[in-house]
């Protein structure tokens, strides 16, 4: 295994506290409104049982992976095995086919120094000059092709699988250029598919009931996650531990409804529309934009099963500790209060440096000697998370007790099942995207010169 090993099976530590109004006061909700959700909280509760149930054929299969892709783990591992032969892997896919997969690298390669895997480019956004300049340079005969599209025909992905496709057959012909491509796509249908049976392109499946964003725990995330050295089945384990712990009806015992019911809560109530995630832990950037993704995408909607009501869903923003109380923290503490906060810590780091100090130094930072690094990384994390609490904005913290695939995969499967309860509070379905679809939609017909824009 190439990546940190999977240390503890310890569960995430989740601190809401803050975000009551015992604690904070007038911004944070009470006792008495979260008894008042109790009802609705089971009702919600029941339907995510009912519709969890059928394994990867339940409408919310997403919440059923850890077990559901347990089958298929040989087969990824067989194929991952095959594409490390390979130098430079190019990941392509966009979106929900590729940002899990990204958040999760990035999380847990951080601080592997074998050199010995394959290097992963994420082709995602459509950029002539980062294809050229990543891929296009390497030696053809290094690089492998993993083309990610649970429709099989995003246009983004379409047009740089093309470009690189083309570019392997001229250099190395038909024949060896197809045995460094392979495919996760719809099991039946879709040009991807369509290019699997065609071409002979070994190709993995995408279950059909999980939409993109809830996808990292398919082979959409799965495979180039293995061929990064990644522990796929310690992201199953987390997610398995987390589900297990997110089986009650009662929000005191799952800590899943709990948080759906507070940021409900917060939005309603206390119009709180602006969610901010802030990690103090560096390799979590992308993790971040993972759930920017997962809660926008899912919870932003019209309430068109509730007329009246405005539209639902808190806007997700990212932000990072320490970096961000030196740009974004003024406003936090003076502006509006209508903001939620998500801190992320992480209890055992794997690697620390002591700070080397000489009696001179001593003089200018008395308070550094005989601290380490992640001394300064924790005394930041708990002042600002305490100037927040004091300026009376809801907060929460997660505690991760190592960054290991264990504990990602539990954080994956705690928002993935946190956002589909939030979407069944605000009474919206959170498994669509009906708003992405039109602007897909009207790309396609831009370029097929079938409408003009003004
Ligand atoms: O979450 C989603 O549904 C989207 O972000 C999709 O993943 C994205 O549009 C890519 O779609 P596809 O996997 O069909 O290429």
């Amino acid at each position: 295994m190439t990546s940190p090993r999977t240390k503890s099976h310890a569960l995430l530590r989740i601190k809401t506290t803050n975000l009551y109004a015992e604690a904070i006061g007038p911004e944070g909700i009470t006792q008495s409104e979260m008894a008042d959700l109790a009802p609705e909280l089971k009702r919600v509760h029941q339907v995510l049982t009912e519709k969890t149930k059928g394994g990867l054929d339940a409408e919310f299969a997403c919440l059923n992976l850890h077990t559901g892709m347990l089958e298929l783990l040989p087969q990824i591992e067989d194929m991952a095995a095959r594409i490390r032969c390979f130098h430079e892997v190019a990941v392509i896919g966009i979106g929900g086919s590729s940002l899990g997969a990204k958040a999760v690298h990035q999380a847990l390669t951080a601080v592997t120094t074998n050199n010995s895997k394959p290097t992963l480019h994420f082709l995602e956004n459509i950029d002539p000059y980062h294809l050229e300049a990543v891929l296009l340079r390497q030696r053809p005969e290094t690089v492998a092709a993993i083309g990610i599209s649970k429709s099989g025909g995003t246009v983004e992905t379409a047009v740089q699988y093309l470009i690189l496709r083309d570019w392997l057959e001229k250099n190395l012909g038909q024949d060896k250029a197809r045995q460094q491509q392979w495919l996760v796509t719809d099991p039946e249908q879709g040009w991807l598919r369509e290019l699997a049976r065609r071409d002979g392109i070994p190709a993995l499946p995408v279950p059909p009931r999980v939409g993109g964003r809830y996808s990292v725990l398919t082979a959409v995330g799965l495979l180039p996650l293995a061929v990064a050295g990644i522990d796929i089945h310690g992201l199953l384990a987390g997610a398995a531990d987390n589900a297990a712990r997110c089986t009650s009806d009662d929000p005191r015992n799952n800590p899943a409804l709990e948080m759906a019911a507070l940021f409900y809560l917060l939005d309603v109530h206390k119009n709180k529309r602006t969610s901010i995630m802030m990690p103090y832990i560096d390799p979590l950037q992308i993790f971040v934009d993972w759930y920017c993704q997962l809660w926008a995408e899912s919870l932003g909607k019209h309430m068109e099963t509730r007329p009246g009501r405005p539209p639902a869903g808190t806007l997700p923003v990212r932000a990072m500790g320490a970096v961000d109380q030196h740009s974004q923290l003024q406003m936090y503490l003076e502006s509006r209060l209508d903001k939620i906060f998500t801190f992320m810590a992480l209890d055992e780091w794997e690697y620390d440096l002591p700070i080397p100090l000489s009696e001179a130094d001593k003089k200018f930072f008395p308070y550094l000697t005989g601290k380490h690094m992640n001394d300064v990384i924790e005394a930041e994390f708990q002042a600002t998370r305490q100037i927040i609490t004091d300026t009376g904005h809801p907060n929460m913290t997660l505690r991760l007790p190592a960054l290991d695939a264990h504990t990602v995969g539990q954080m994956i499967d705690l928002y993935q099942r946190t956002t589909v309860y939030a979407g069944l509070l605000y009474g919206i379905n959170p498994l669509d995207q009906p708003a992405v679809e039109k602007g897909k939609k009207l790309a396609i017909q831009l370029l097929s010169g079938g409408v003009s824009i003004h």
